[in-house]
């Protein structure tokens, strides 16, 4: 079978995952030397794909490495479960090893999970509620322990996907919790990876932050124009397809170089080409409205959403217009009607909260290109 030439919506590994050669050296190196890192973007601009390969470099070097995605946790007990279940599939390996082993990793915790074996010999673990509440943290801390005897004197890494979720949690966040972990985390790097970027902020900067200069912070940026559109060629041929240098720059700019959307839109760009050889321009602009076309019943829910705070639906449909820096001049409060700046601050604060707006170079601007052009063209 074929393998489609673009992919989007998932974390890619080559031959779709392109460039990042700087800062996945920044990541591996960290790792192999049991150094915290932070990982942090706005959605969708290729963390996990670029953590999933560092980890397999460490991993084929020798070292341990364990991934728990954190995004569907919504409490303390539901965090130590994740992160002891990624912990001892790291430890015994996509299939499962002996049970013996599997046996002597679990005397070394000291709160009990039940255990179950899937099909695919892959391990799940859950933890009584009212005990892990309370002990969450000990959970935690054992599964640290368990990766670093595991890796022996090799290196040992922890990646904390959607780490951002952990601020929602409890009173007031489990930041803190984490800062003490990472303290204690001899021998074994922390990952933490995030997108919400003012919350990965609150958590990481200032002197006030729970986990600041507790490791090194990669702030991910798109991929740059020159390598991404090279790949946007090369992908293309792959398919029995050309796309010309403008045609893949249109692309990138179109899809505001973010990696996630670039594939999107040439995909869709390949697909209005149909049996035409070259993707020109007009295919990509035909990609664009098939997208929004196919997105709309998805943005007009997201806008409905935002009803009862008509001052965000307007505030986002006036980005889509004019993305602006100047959010508090009175040109852009007439704008968005409303009678002060702090109206302005809620409300941008609150579409930043959804992840429906970011601000790039100082400029506030939509984050989804697909929603900007749908809501212009409504
Ligand atoms: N290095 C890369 N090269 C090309 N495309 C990438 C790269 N990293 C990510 N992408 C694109 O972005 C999408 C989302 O990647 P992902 O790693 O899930 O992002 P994030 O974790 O930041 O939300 C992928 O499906 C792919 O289309
Ligand atoms: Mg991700």
């Amino acid at each position: 079978m074929e393998l489609p030439p673009y992919r989007f919506g998932a974390p890619v590994d080559p031959p779709w995952f392109c460039d990042r050669q700087r800062e996945l050296g920044v990541v591996v190196d960290r790792m192999e030397a049991g150094i915290h890192v932070f990982v942090l973007s706005p959605r969708r601009y290729g963390k996990t794909s670029l953590i999933r390969r560092a980890s397999e470099r460490v991993a084929s070097a020798g070292g341990r490495t364990a991934y728990a995605n954190l995004l569907l946790a919504t409490n303390e007990a539901e965090v130590a479960t994740v992160i002891l279940q990624a912990v001892l599939r790291g430890v015994l390996g996509p299939a499962g090893r002996a049970r013996h082993s599997l046996e002597s990793l679990l005397r070394r915790l000291r709160v009990h999970p039940s255990v179950s074996i899937g099909l695919d010999g892959a391990v799940s673990v859950s933890l009584d509620p009212s005990l892990a509440a309370g002990r969450w943290i000990d959970v935690v801390a054992d599964a640290v322990a368990v990766l670093h005897q595991a890796a022996g004197h090799r290196p040992a890494a922890l990646v904390l996907d959607e780490f951002q979720v952990v601020s929602t949690i409890g009173r007031t966040g489990l930041g803190g919790a984490f800062k003490a972990l990472a303290d204690g985390a001899e021998g074994v790097s922390l990952v933490f990876a995030g997108s919400h970027l003012a919350v990965m902020e609150q958590l990481t900067k200032g002197a006030g932050a729970p986990l600041h200069g507790m490791g090194e912070r990669l702030v991910l940026d798109v991929v740059p124009e020159e390598p991404m559109v090279a790949y946007l060629q090369r992908r293309a041929r792959t398919a029995g397809k050309r796309m010309g240098r403008s045609t893949a720059g249109l692309v990138y700019r179109l899809a505001d170089a973010v990696p996630n959307y670039v594939q999107q839109l040439a995909l869709a760009g390949l697909e209005a080409a149909g049996a035409d050889v070259e993707i020109a321009g007009g295919h990509v602009e035909l990609g664009l409205r098939t997208i929004v076309e196919r997105q709309a019943s998805t943005f007009a829910q997201q806008f409905e959403a935002l009803a009862s705070a008509p001052a965000q639906q307007r505030t986002l449909k006036e980005l889509a217009r004019r993305p602006t820096a100047s959010v508090y001049a009175k040109a852009f409060l007439d704008a968005v009607g409303v009678a002060n700046a702090n109206a302005v601050t809620t409300a941008l604060h609150a579409l930043d909260g959804r992840e429906m707006v970011v601000r790039k170079d100082r400029v506030w601007d939509v984050a989804d290109p697909f929603l900007r052009r749908w809501l212009v063209q409504e």
